[in-house]
């Protein structure tokens, strides 16, 4: 069985399509830039990658407001041609029937005959991204409107290990997996953490939502995006997103990595998945 790994490039992808060929399983990884070339976008890329393939790791179009729009023809010529078990990314605060990527949700468990969403807290690998953006440490700033809202960070390596699980599994999984780090922590906490650990000063800026929003759009996101990733931060804020599930030690045997543990990694040359 050859698992198709969509996102191939990004922070999950990479990691789940190394995990399955690590375990010895066959892997076709496909993005925009990938050696095979895939894009929702251009229909023209989708036979190719989906050829013969029974299981799959979905990242949806990044930056979709309405992504089910744009993956539902290629689902279902994708059933229509073997797909069976589907391991979609989504996010522990989208409901399934909610718009964006709740959509999917109901369009994965509609289409596919094994479907499995997969709903990760925020990832702790947001802080340590070297790309500018404003949740990065190593800027000296963290950007939120989370308030004091406390959040079970979880390491990507951690949401790869559940999704090669899934994949992997002789027999389809439980199909709503909300997936969570070992602890629930506020901004100012990891802020702090990071502090202790580089000796280098960390500043959390609260804004509102609105705020965010605005920050958002300037930084060069489409006004609608902005406008739902500010709204995250308000479910946070609401303090309703603190809930830590034991996810990732039923499925992969082992417990969730610390905030902690990421950081530190993070700040050890090689990356450890
Ligand atoms: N960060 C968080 O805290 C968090 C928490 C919960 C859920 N999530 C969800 O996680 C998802 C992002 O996953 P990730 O962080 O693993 O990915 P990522 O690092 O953001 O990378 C995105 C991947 O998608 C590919 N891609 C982008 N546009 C594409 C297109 N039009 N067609 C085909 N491939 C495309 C990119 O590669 P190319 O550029 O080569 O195409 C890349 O491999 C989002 O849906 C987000 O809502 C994130």
């Amino acid at each position: 069985m050859t698992a198709l790994v969509t996102g191939a490039t990004g922070t999950t992808g990479s990691r789940v399509a190394e995990l399955l060929e690590r375990s010895g399983a066959a892997v076709r990884r496909v993005s925009r830039s990938s050696p095979v070339r895939f894009d929702w976008f251009d229909p023209a890329t989708h036979d190719a990658a989906f050829d013969g393939i029974e299981r799959l790791y979905l990242v949806a179009p990044i930056g979709e407001a309405r992504p089910a729009a744009v993956v539902a023809p290629v689902l279902d010529r994708a059933v229509r041609r073997g797909l069976r078990r589907v391991a979609l990314l989504s996010s522990s605060a989208v409901e399934r029937g909610e718009g964006g990527l709740g959509e999917l949700h109901d369009l994965v468990a509609r289409t596919v005959p094994e479907p499995v969403v997969l709903r990760p807290s925020w990832f702790t690998q947001n802080f340590v991204s070297r790309n500018p953006g404003v949740r990065s440490l190593w800027s000296g700033e963290v950007v939120t409107a989370t308030g004091d809202g406390r959040v079970p960070f979880v390491d990507a390596g951690d949401i790869a290990a559940v999704a090669a699980a899934v994949l992997q599994a002789p027999s389809a999984p439980e199909p709503d997996l909300v997936i969570t780090g070992l602890e629930a922590l506020t901004y100012d906490e990891v802020c702090r953490l990071w502090t202790e650990l580089t000796g280098d000063p960390v500043r959390h800026i609260r804004m509102t939502e609105q705020e965010l929003a605005a920050r958002f759009v300037a930084d060069g996101l489409p006004a609608d995006f902005a406008t739902v990733l500010a709204a995250l931060d308000g479910i946070v804020a609401a303090d309703t997103q603190s809930t830590v599930t034991a996810t990732v030690p039923e499925l992969t045997g082992r417990p969730a990595r610390t905030v902690h543990e990421t950081l530190t990694s993070a700040l050890t040359p090689q990356r450890s998945t």
